[in-house]
Protein backbone atom coordinates (compact mmCIF):
# COMPACT_ATOMS: atom_id res chain seq x y z
CA UNK A 1 0.00 0.00 0.00
CA UNK A 2 1.16 3.23 -0.73
CA UNK A 3 -0.91 5.87 0.48
CA UNK A 4 -3.87 5.03 3.22
CA UNK A 5 -6.87 7.60 2.80
CA UNK A 6 -9.83 5.67 1.19
CA UNK A 7 -10.72 2.12 1.34
CA UNK A 8 -9.92 2.50 -2.35
CA UNK A 9 -6.06 2.59 -1.46
CA UNK A 10 -6.25 -0.87 -0.08
CA UNK A 11 -5.65 -3.75 -2.39
CA UNK A 12 -7.00 -6.60 0.21
CA UNK A 13 -9.35 -5.04 2.71
CA UNK A 14 -9.89 -7.95 4.12
CA UNK A 15 -6.60 -8.61 4.70
CA UNK A 16 -6.07 -5.82 6.66
CA UNK A 17 -8.82 -6.68 8.62
CA UNK A 18 -6.85 -9.67 10.05
CA UNK A 19 -3.95 -8.21 10.17
CA UNK A 20 -5.18 -5.33 12.47
CA UNK A 21 -6.73 -8.40 14.46
CA UNK A 22 -3.44 -9.85 14.69
CA UNK A 23 -2.03 -6.49 15.62
CA UNK A 24 -4.76 -6.69 18.65
CA UNK A 25 -3.34 -10.21 19.68
CA UNK A 26 0.44 -9.59 19.49
CA UNK A 27 0.64 -5.34 19.50
CA UNK A 28 4.72 -6.18 19.78
CA UNK A 29 4.54 -8.13 16.69
CA UNK A 30 6.28 -6.08 14.56
CA UNK A 31 8.60 -4.23 17.23
CA UNK A 32 11.45 -4.07 14.78
CA UNK A 33 9.75 -3.03 10.95
CA UNK A 34 9.83 0.53 11.49
CA UNK A 35 13.30 0.84 12.95
CA UNK A 36 15.25 4.05 11.26
CA UNK A 37 11.86 5.28 10.12
CA UNK A 38 9.61 8.09 10.86
CA UNK A 39 6.19 9.37 11.12
CA UNK A 40 5.04 12.81 11.03
CA UNK A 41 2.02 13.80 12.22
CA UNK A 42 0.32 17.38 10.78
CA UNK A 43 -2.90 18.37 12.76
CA UNK A 44 -4.63 21.07 10.72
CA UNK A 45 -7.79 20.35 13.33
CA UNK A 46 -7.92 19.11 17.17
CA UNK A 47 -7.81 15.42 17.69
CA UNK A 48 -7.30 13.18 21.03
CA UNK A 49 -7.66 9.85 20.00
CA UNK A 50 -6.36 9.59 16.61
CA UNK A 51 -3.16 11.76 17.71
CA UNK A 52 -2.39 8.94 20.47
CA UNK A 53 -3.31 5.83 18.68
CA UNK A 54 -1.51 6.76 15.51
CA UNK A 55 1.35 7.71 18.02
CA UNK A 56 1.53 4.55 19.87
CA UNK A 57 0.69 2.35 16.88
CA UNK A 58 3.71 3.62 15.06
CA UNK A 59 5.70 3.43 17.99
CA UNK A 60 4.75 -0.03 18.64
CA UNK A 61 6.59 -0.54 15.15
CA UNK A 62 9.58 0.99 16.12
CA UNK A 63 9.51 4.34 14.34
CA UNK A 64 9.98 7.92 15.49
CA UNK A 65 7.04 10.03 15.52
CA UNK A 66 7.06 14.34 15.33
CA UNK A 67 3.31 15.87 16.08
CA UNK A 68 2.59 19.03 14.93
CA UNK A 69 -0.66 21.33 15.30
CA UNK A 70 0.46 22.81 12.02
CA UNK A 71 -2.13 25.60 12.07
CA UNK A 72 -1.10 27.12 15.84
CA UNK A 73 2.50 26.40 15.70
CA UNK A 74 3.07 26.30 12.37
CA UNK A 75 3.22 29.43 9.57
CA UNK A 76 -0.20 29.59 8.45
CA UNK A 77 -0.67 27.69 4.81
CA UNK A 78 -1.72 28.93 1.18
CA UNK A 79 -2.88 26.09 -0.73
CA UNK A 80 -4.14 28.45 -3.82
CA UNK A 81 -2.39 27.95 -6.78
CA UNK A 82 -0.82 31.53 -8.28
CA UNK A 83 -1.92 33.65 -5.28
CA UNK A 84 -0.23 36.88 -4.49
CA UNK A 85 0.96 35.97 -0.88
CA UNK A 86 0.51 39.33 0.56
CA UNK A 87 -1.74 38.41 3.33
CA UNK A 88 -1.81 36.33 6.66
CA UNK A 89 -0.48 33.14 5.03
CA UNK A 90 2.89 33.15 4.96
CA UNK A 91 4.17 29.64 3.69
CA UNK A 92 2.85 27.76 0.26
CA UNK A 93 1.35 24.01 0.76
CA UNK A 94 4.40 23.74 -2.42
CA UNK A 95 7.35 24.09 0.27
CA UNK A 96 5.86 23.03 3.11
CA UNK A 97 4.87 19.66 2.12
CA UNK A 98 8.22 19.66 0.36
CA UNK A 99 10.15 20.11 3.82
CA UNK A 100 8.42 17.83 6.03
CA UNK A 101 9.22 14.85 3.54
CA UNK A 102 13.04 15.72 4.00
CA UNK A 103 12.55 14.94 7.65
CA UNK A 104 9.90 11.66 7.75
CA UNK A 105 9.48 8.63 5.62
CA UNK A 106 5.64 8.69 5.68
CA UNK A 107 3.43 11.64 6.77
CA UNK A 108 -0.08 11.67 8.71
CA UNK A 109 -2.52 14.58 8.37
CA UNK A 110 -5.86 15.86 9.19
CA UNK A 111 -7.46 18.51 7.08
CA UNK A 112 -11.48 19.07 7.89
CA UNK A 113 -13.97 20.71 5.47
CA UNK A 114 -14.06 24.06 5.24
CA UNK A 115 -17.82 23.93 4.50
CA UNK A 116 -17.12 26.88 2.15
CA UNK A 117 -17.55 24.82 -1.04
CA UNK A 118 -18.99 21.50 -1.11
CA UNK A 119 -17.55 20.71 -4.54
CA UNK A 120 -14.34 22.04 -3.34
CA UNK A 121 -14.68 20.00 0.22
CA UNK A 122 -15.74 16.74 -1.97
CA UNK A 123 -12.57 17.40 -4.29
CA UNK A 124 -10.46 16.67 -1.80
CA UNK A 125 -8.02 19.63 -2.53
CA UNK A 126 -5.68 19.81 0.46
CA UNK A 127 -5.11 16.30 1.16
CA UNK A 128 -4.74 15.81 -2.38
CA UNK A 129 -1.90 18.98 -3.10
CA UNK A 130 -0.54 17.37 0.54
CA UNK A 131 -0.13 13.77 -1.73
CA UNK A 132 1.27 15.61 -4.84
CA UNK A 133 3.91 18.14 -3.39
CA UNK A 134 5.54 16.03 -0.73
CA UNK A 135 5.74 12.48 -2.54
CA UNK A 136 6.03 10.75 0.61
CA UNK A 137 3.05 7.91 1.63
CA UNK A 138 0.56 10.06 3.09
CA UNK A 139 -1.86 8.36 5.80
CA UNK A 140 -5.36 9.86 6.53
CA UNK A 141 -5.55 11.34 10.30
CA UNK A 142 -9.36 12.31 8.96
CA UNK A 143 -9.82 14.64 5.70
CA UNK A 144 -13.15 16.58 4.15
CA UNK A 145 -14.75 13.54 3.07
CA UNK A 146 -13.38 10.21 4.61
CA UNK A 147 -11.72 8.94 8.22
CA UNK A 148 -10.53 5.66 6.88
CA UNK A 149 -8.81 4.74 10.13
CA UNK A 150 -11.74 5.19 12.32
CA UNK A 151 -13.64 2.77 9.83
CA UNK A 152 -11.11 0.25 10.17
CA UNK A 153 -11.02 0.27 13.68
CA UNK A 154 -14.83 0.32 13.65
CA UNK A 155 -14.98 -2.83 11.50
CA UNK A 156 -12.58 -4.69 14.13
CA UNK A 157 -15.03 -3.57 16.72
CA UNK A 158 -17.99 -5.00 15.03
CA UNK A 159 -15.79 -8.09 14.82
CA UNK A 160 -14.82 -8.41 18.00
CA UNK A 161 -18.29 -7.99 19.02
CA UNK A 162 -20.95 -10.03 17.30
CA UNK A 163 -23.05 -12.67 18.31
CA UNK A 164 -23.81 -13.80 14.55
CA UNK A 165 -22.30 -14.21 11.19
CA UNK A 166 -23.82 -11.14 9.61
CA UNK A 167 -25.42 -8.76 12.19
CA UNK A 168 -27.80 -6.01 11.51
CA UNK A 169 -25.73 -2.61 11.88
CA UNK A 170 -27.29 0.69 11.75
CA UNK A 171 -25.44 4.05 11.31
CA UNK A 172 -28.02 6.77 12.69
CA UNK A 173 -27.97 10.49 12.54
CA UNK A 174 -27.98 11.81 15.93
CA UNK A 175 -28.37 15.69 17.20
CA UNK A 176 -25.53 18.47 17.64
CA UNK A 177 -25.13 21.81 18.07
CA UNK A 178 -22.41 22.16 15.83
CA UNK A 179 -22.05 21.93 11.98
CA UNK A 180 -20.12 18.60 11.56
CA UNK A 181 -18.42 17.06 8.40
CA UNK A 182 -20.08 13.73 6.92
CA UNK A 183 -16.72 12.41 6.63
CA UNK A 184 -17.15 9.44 9.63
CA UNK A 185 -20.80 8.50 8.57
CA UNK A 186 -19.25 8.24 4.92
CA UNK A 187 -16.39 6.56 5.80
CA UNK A 188 -18.17 3.99 7.76
CA UNK A 189 -20.22 3.51 4.80
CA UNK A 190 -17.53 2.72 2.41
CA UNK A 191 -15.87 0.09 4.68
CA UNK A 192 -18.84 -1.20 5.77
CA UNK A 193 -19.74 -2.47 2.36
CA UNK A 194 -17.17 -4.87 2.42
CA UNK A 195 -18.27 -6.17 6.03
CA UNK A 196 -20.03 -9.09 6.18
CA UNK A 197 -23.31 -6.94 7.37
CA UNK A 198 -26.49 -6.26 7.37
CA UNK A 199 -26.48 -2.36 6.70
CA UNK A 200 -28.71 0.28 7.33
CA UNK A 201 -28.99 3.84 7.57
CA UNK A 202 -31.21 6.25 10.11
CA UNK A 203 -31.62 10.06 9.58
CA UNK A 204 -34.43 13.35 9.78
CA UNK A 205 -35.51 13.69 6.20
CA UNK A 206 -33.13 16.19 4.37
CA UNK A 207 -29.84 14.70 5.93
CA UNK A 208 -29.11 12.29 2.78
CA UNK A 209 -25.52 11.39 2.42
CA UNK A 210 -23.64 11.50 -0.80
CA UNK A 211 -25.54 9.23 -3.13
CA UNK A 212 -22.16 7.84 -3.50
CA UNK A 213 -21.72 6.75 0.06
CA UNK A 214 -25.17 5.40 0.67
CA UNK A 215 -26.25 4.09 -2.77
CA UNK A 216 -28.18 0.46 -2.37
CA UNK A 217 -28.33 1.13 1.19
CA UNK A 218 -32.25 1.02 3.01
CA UNK A 219 -32.66 4.48 4.51
CA UNK A 220 -35.30 4.96 6.91
CA UNK A 221 -37.16 8.03 8.32
CA UNK A 222 -38.44 6.27 11.28
CA UNK A 223 -34.92 5.62 13.67
CA UNK A 224 -37.31 2.99 15.83
CA UNK A 225 -38.16 1.52 12.98
CA UNK A 226 -34.91 1.21 11.74
CA UNK A 227 -33.27 -0.17 15.22
CA UNK A 228 -35.55 -3.21 15.03
CA UNK A 229 -33.10 -6.35 15.39
CA UNK A 230 -30.18 -4.22 15.47
CA UNK A 231 -27.04 -5.54 16.63
CA UNK A 232 -25.24 -2.30 16.65
CA UNK A 233 -26.28 1.23 16.44
CA UNK A 234 -23.33 3.47 14.88
CA UNK A 235 -24.35 6.86 15.76
CA UNK A 236 -22.64 10.06 14.37
CA UNK A 237 -24.46 13.77 13.81
CA UNK A 238 -23.55 15.04 10.08
CA UNK A 239 -24.53 18.39 8.28
CA UNK A 240 -26.66 18.48 5.65
CA UNK A 241 -25.21 17.06 2.09
CA UNK A 242 -27.78 18.50 -0.07
CA UNK A 243 -28.31 21.96 1.70
CA UNK A 244 -24.85 21.51 2.29
CA UNK A 245 -23.34 22.48 6.01
CA UNK A 246 -26.88 23.07 7.51
CA UNK A 247 -27.65 21.77 10.43
CA UNK A 248 -31.34 20.65 12.66
CA UNK A 249 -30.52 21.76 16.17
CA UNK A 250 -32.43 20.88 19.06
CA UNK A 251 -33.53 17.65 17.89
CA UNK A 252 -34.31 15.35 20.85
CA UNK A 253 -36.39 13.01 19.08
CA UNK A 254 -33.41 11.40 17.55
CA UNK A 255 -31.32 11.63 20.61
CA UNK A 256 -30.40 7.85 21.60
CA UNK A 257 -31.69 6.33 24.77
CA UNK A 258 -31.47 2.57 26.26
CA UNK A 259 -35.31 2.42 25.65
CA UNK A 260 -34.37 2.95 21.70
CA UNK A 261 -31.43 0.85 21.76
CA UNK A 262 -33.43 -2.29 22.38
CA UNK A 263 -30.20 -5.15 23.11
CA UNK A 264 -28.23 -3.46 20.11
CA UNK A 265 -24.45 -2.44 20.88
CA UNK A 266 -23.97 1.35 20.67
CA UNK A 267 -21.31 2.84 18.69
CA UNK A 268 -19.68 6.22 18.52
CA UNK A 269 -16.28 7.36 17.20
CA UNK A 270 -16.18 9.64 20.04
CA UNK A 271 -15.72 12.75 21.19
CA UNK A 272 -19.68 12.63 21.83
CA UNK A 273 -21.77 15.23 23.81
CA UNK A 274 -23.62 13.28 26.21
CA UNK A 275 -27.59 14.07 26.48
CA UNK A 276 -27.44 15.55 23.45
CA UNK A 277 -26.12 12.84 20.80
CA UNK A 278 -27.03 9.94 23.52
CA UNK A 279 -28.20 9.91 27.30
CA UNK A 280 -25.90 9.27 29.98
CA UNK A 281 -28.07 5.90 30.63
CA UNK A 282 -26.67 4.51 27.77
CA UNK A 283 -23.10 5.94 27.61
CA UNK A 284 -22.79 4.50 31.53
CA UNK A 285 -24.29 0.89 30.17
CA UNK A 286 -22.45 -2.28 29.45
CA UNK A 287 -24.13 -2.15 26.01
CA UNK A 288 -21.95 1.45 24.99
CA UNK A 289 -18.67 -0.36 23.03
CA UNK A 290 -17.16 2.78 23.10
CA UNK A 291 -14.10 2.77 25.10
CA UNK A 292 -13.18 -0.69 22.96
CA UNK A 293 -14.00 0.92 19.74
CA UNK A 294 -11.43 3.59 20.93
CA UNK A 295 -8.78 1.23 21.72
CA UNK A 296 -8.80 -0.65 18.76
CA UNK A 297 -7.55 2.72 16.82
CA UNK A 298 -4.12 1.13 17.86
CA UNK A 299 -4.35 -1.80 15.81
CA UNK A 300 -6.11 -0.28 12.99
CA UNK A 301 -3.32 2.12 12.73
CA UNK A 302 -0.59 -0.52 13.02
CA UNK A 303 -2.63 -2.41 10.43
CA UNK A 304 -2.15 0.25 7.83
CA UNK A 305 1.29 2.00 8.84
CA UNK A 306 2.38 -2.17 8.27
CA UNK A 307 1.56 -1.83 5.03
CA UNK A 308 2.55 0.96 4.00
CA UNK A 309 6.14 0.14 5.79
CA UNK A 310 6.67 -3.21 3.97
CA UNK A 311 6.42 -1.32 0.32
CA UNK A 312 8.49 1.25 1.50
N1 LIG B 1 -12.61 9.65 16.58
C1 LIG B 1 -11.63 10.55 16.40
O1 LIG B 1 -11.10 10.71 15.30
O2 LIG B 1 -11.29 11.23 17.52
P1 LIG B 1 -10.33 12.49 17.54
O3 LIG B 1 -11.03 13.59 16.76
O4 LIG B 1 -10.18 12.85 19.01
O5 LIG B 1 -9.03 12.14 16.90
Amino acid sequence: MDKFTSLSDVGDPSGLLALAKEAQLNPHGWASLGKGKTLCLLFLNPSLRTRLSTQKAAQLLGMEVMVMNINQDGWKLEFEEGVVMDGDKAEHIKEAAAVIAQYCDLVGIRTFPSFKSREEDYSENLLNAFIEYCGIPVVSLESATRHPLQSLADWLTIETFKKSQRPKVVLSWAPHPRRLPQAVANSFLEWMRVADVNLHIAHPQGFELSDEFTNGIPIHHDQQSAFQGADFVYTKNWSSFHNYGETLYPNKDWEITLEKLGNASFMHCLPVRRNVVVADEVLNSSQSIVIPQAGNRVPAAQAALIQILQNL
